[in-house]
């Protein structure tokens, strides 16, 4: 009994070891393997991965190292663009501000994005007598690559671009999406004008505009008047534009050296003063500067001095404004042709103080008055200069009988002066005028 006892026991305790052994090789094999068969897996994750990794990092390099080099061009780009920007200003800066006694006077050029600016730059360029008394500055907006390299591939030396850098949208008033271009030429104007007297310290500057064809005298009408704008205190510039300068309504044998003071601003080829600048630039308007200019509180009753025949004409048939306006009026503008030696003539006449007071006797005592419906019937003497009177009511009927501009602008009608239209009519002079008691624009007349 006791045998069989431990008989059954010892089978249990062997069937128990066996069973433990069991386990313990049988079991933990399996899990090893399993663990084994996942840490492979792993492993080939891992194996992959790496090889992943190498590749983007290898990738990454090429990328890290094309960018620097990249950034390396660029910033060699910028010090190259700012060191000719500096060379270029210090240039301008140093420009003389005097020539052989007499002044230098910059033509500033408005560019944007008509490659024909090159038409009117060689005609400058052509007629320019010197250009150290005369550098032209080319000022460019609207950022256009192929007028940018027509004007740098073309004149070398002979004049300096400048780019107006703010080519940000400006907000316009829904009403005036369409007018735009006005409120980016006014921008341009405002930046140019103040590089011009602010930046480079020019004390007189021409404006042109790059639709313009340019007189051989151009230069010598400014320099001829210069000493007029920068001594009569009541003009503000001299102008190369003649609004009603038509073949019909100009002298065109005898005209040439004719010269005027009027009250209505032409711009068109213009000259002016760092004094305006300094008084209209902090007013300076966001669109439509040259209406504004014409406004009371900007010209302040001063005048221009215009010619008889137009120093410059316009081409612009495509601008800002339709084409309209050229087809109907700007495109038979006279250009002058003859040579006049401004500067060495005596232009003091223009003067204010020994101006009007003979030009109203001319017009009031000495002049024939003729209604503007007897004109084509009346049979007058040679020569004898005429007075077409007008009032609020005839002014835009007399203007049209014989072919003058109709408009106002403030209130001043084109090439009037107190009132006054001086013309040339089937060989002679006339003046289309208001009453001799005449005593100022009234802005209301439009
Ligand atoms: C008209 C006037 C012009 C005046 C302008 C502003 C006539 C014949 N012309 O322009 O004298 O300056 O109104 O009210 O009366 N430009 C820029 N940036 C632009 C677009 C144009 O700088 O975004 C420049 C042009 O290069 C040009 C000038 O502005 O020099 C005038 O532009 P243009 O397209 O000729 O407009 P107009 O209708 O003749
Ligand atoms: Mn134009």
């Amino acid at each position: 009994m006791r045998i069989k006892r431990l008989t059954i026991f010892l089978l249990a305790l062997s069937i128990l070891f066996i069973w433990i052994v069991s386990t313990y090789i049988f079991f933990p094999t399996r899990a090893f393997n399993n663990e084994m068969g996942k840490m492979k897996h792993i492993m080939k994750q891992l194996d992959e991965l790496e090889g992943g990794v190498s590749q983007i990092m290898g990738a990454n390099k090429n990328i890290l190292h094309e960018m620097a080099s990249e950034y390396d061009l660029r910033i060699e780009k910028i010090k190259k663009a700012t060191e000719k920007e500096i060379s270029q200003d210090e240039k301008l800066k140093k420009l003389q501000k005097s020539f052989n006694g007499g002044p230098v006077i910059p033509v500033i050029v408005f560019a944007c994005n008509r490659i024909t600016v090159i038409r009117c730059l060689d005609q400058l360029i052509q007629y320019r007598p010197d250009p150290r008394q005369f550098p032209i500055i080319v000022s460019q907006d609207c950022n256009d690559l192929q007028t940018k390299n027509a004007i740098n591939t073309n004149y070398g030396d002979k004049l300096t671009l400048i780019e107006q850098p703010d080519q940000s949208d400006i907000q316009v008033p829904p009403k005036e999406k369409k007018f735009k271009g006005y409120f980016k030429i006014a921008r341009h104007y405002g930046w140019a004008l103040n590089q011009t007297f602010f930046k480079y310290n020019f004390d007189t500057a021409i404006i042109v505009e790059d639709d313009l064809d340019i007189a051989p005298d151009f230069f010598e009408y400014f320099v001829g008047t210069y000493y007029l704008l920068k001594h009569d205190p009541t003009l503000w510039c001299i102008s190369a534009w003649n609004d009603n300068g038509k073949s019909n309504l100009v002298d065109m044998e005898n005209g040439a050296s004719k010269l005027y003071r009027t009250d209505f601003f032409p711009g068109l080829g213009w000259m002016l003063t760092k004094e305006l600048w300094t008084e209209l630039a902090p007013k300076w308007p966001k669109a439509y500067w040259d209406d504004w200019i014409r406004r009371p509180e900007q010209r302040k009753d001063r005048a221009c001095i215009r010619p008889e025949i137009s120093r410059t004409r316009t081409f612009g048939k495509y601008g800002v404004s339709n084409g309209l306006f050229y087809e109907k009026h700007l495109k038979y503008i006279q250009l002058n042709d003859k040579f006049v030696p401004f500067s060495k003539m005596d232009l003091t006449y223009l003067l204010k103080n020994y101006y009007d007071e003979p030009f109203l006797k001319e017009v009031y005592d000495n002049s024939i008055e003729v209604s503007y419906h007897n004109l084509r019937t009346l049979v007058l003497p040679e020569k004898q200069s005429i007075r077409i009177p007008y009032t609020k009511e005839t002014y835009k009927k007399a203007a049209r009988a014989v072919g003058l501009m109709d408009d106002f602008k403030s209130g001043v009608p084109r090439t009037g002066y107190r009132g006054i239209i001086t013309f040339h009519w089937n060989g002679r002079t006339a003046y289309l005028a208001p009453p001799r008691n005449w005593n100022g624009y009234d802005p209301s007349w439009s």
